[in-house]
């Protein structure tokens, strides 16, 4: 496949995702590798094709004490750069190609084999600062294309859709949008409608959810929109994360980070916060496998001019040096 969006910085997985000493695969821009994280906290990378006969290393297991992964097929082993390990010989050269990492902050980056054409957005650090990572949420392949997939994280419409059973939107203003080349900040006010009993007993959370809330949201296109929002309960940072695994799938997963007004609530908002993003994941998703294909939209709606800047931001890529 053609690469999308060729020189830009993905982040493939956080720290976490991957345990220890455990094979876990991606699929970016048509290639699938094989990641890894030894106790020490190295990460490895490894083209996932076996070069004895093509079986996929991520089927296979990690020999912690050597430092290697073990093919499933006939048990060969190669190190983090791809060179076999027999016995106690080690081969000179690499049979395998390795990924190149950036890892910030615990955060898993690769230009999947290209050179960089923007830097690794700082953005992760910034809005995360002095909040507490909980965990990852909502992590999935939406069998839908990078551009529709992205889209709807700069659509302040759907919410009214997609998310309608979460939220009860009844109003959505959006005070603040601000962009500077591949950064942009949006602010979002929205009120909800009047819970129902029905509302309350499936989700008795409901009750401490204000009215009127506001969120910001933070964008590094193409790989990161964050989502700032301040509850009751405290403060809520979801960092979504995208990118490309083929020409026609897309990866996601959601970093969520807490600042609860007190450490006696982190518990209750930890279940609460992971099951509610990924139930927004879910619906999401839902929106982008189940609509047609593209045509020209023939109604416009308000706002709409944020999702445009990012499709804009996409469909000129190339042109930028
Ligand atoms: S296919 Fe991997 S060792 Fe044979
Ligand atoms: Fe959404």
């Amino acid at each position: 496949m053609e690469a999308i969006l060729p020189g830009a910085p993905w982040l493939i997985a956080h720290r976490s995702m991957l345990g220890i000493n455990k094979p876990y695969k991606i699929s970016l821009n048509g290639q699938d590798y094989v990641l890894w994280q030894n106790q020490q906290g190295e990460v490895f990378a490894l083209d996932n094709i076996c070069p004895h006969m093509q079986a996929p290393l991520s089927d296979g297991w990690i020999c912690s004490d050597r430092g290697t992964i073990a093919c499933p097929f006939h048990a060969l082993e190669f190190d983090g750069q791809g060179r076999l390990h027999n016995a106690d010989k080690v081969g000179s050269q690499p049979l395998l190609n390795s990924l190149e990492l950036v890892i910030q902050d615990d955060c898993i980056w690769t230009y999947g084999g290209y050179s960089p054409k923007i830097p690794v957005p700082d953005l992760i650090a910034k809005v995360s600062s002095g909040m507490s990572f909980l965990g990852v949420a909502g992590e999935k392949s939406i069998h839908g294309t990078f551009l529709d997939s992205i889209s709807i994280n700069y659509d302040y419409n759907h919410q009214s859709g997609t998310h309608r059973d979460l939220f009860g939107i009844k109003a959505n203003r959006i005070p603040v949008f601000e962009h500077d080349g591949y950064y942009a900040k949006v602010v979002q006010e929205l009120e909800r409608e009047d819970s129902t009993w029905n509302d309350i007993l499936r989700n008795p959370v409901i009750l401490t959810a204000p009215k009127t809330y506001t969120g910001t949201l933070e964008y590094a296109f193409p790989a990161l929109t964050t989502f700032r929002t301040d509850f009751s309960l405290g403060e809520i940072l979801q960092v979504h994360a995208l990118y490309p695994e083929t020409a026609t799938q897309t990866k996601t997963f959601v970093l969520v980070y807490t600042q609860p007004k007190h450490p006696i609530l982190q518990p209750l908002m930890g279940r609460f916060v992971l099951n509610a993003v990924a139930t927004v994941i879910e619906q999401d998703t839902r929106a982008i496998e189940t609509s047609y294909s593209r045509q020209p939209a023939k109604i416009r709606l308000p706002n709409e001019e944020i999702m445009f800047y990012a499709q804009k931001l996409y469909r000129e890529w190339l042109n930028v040096l």
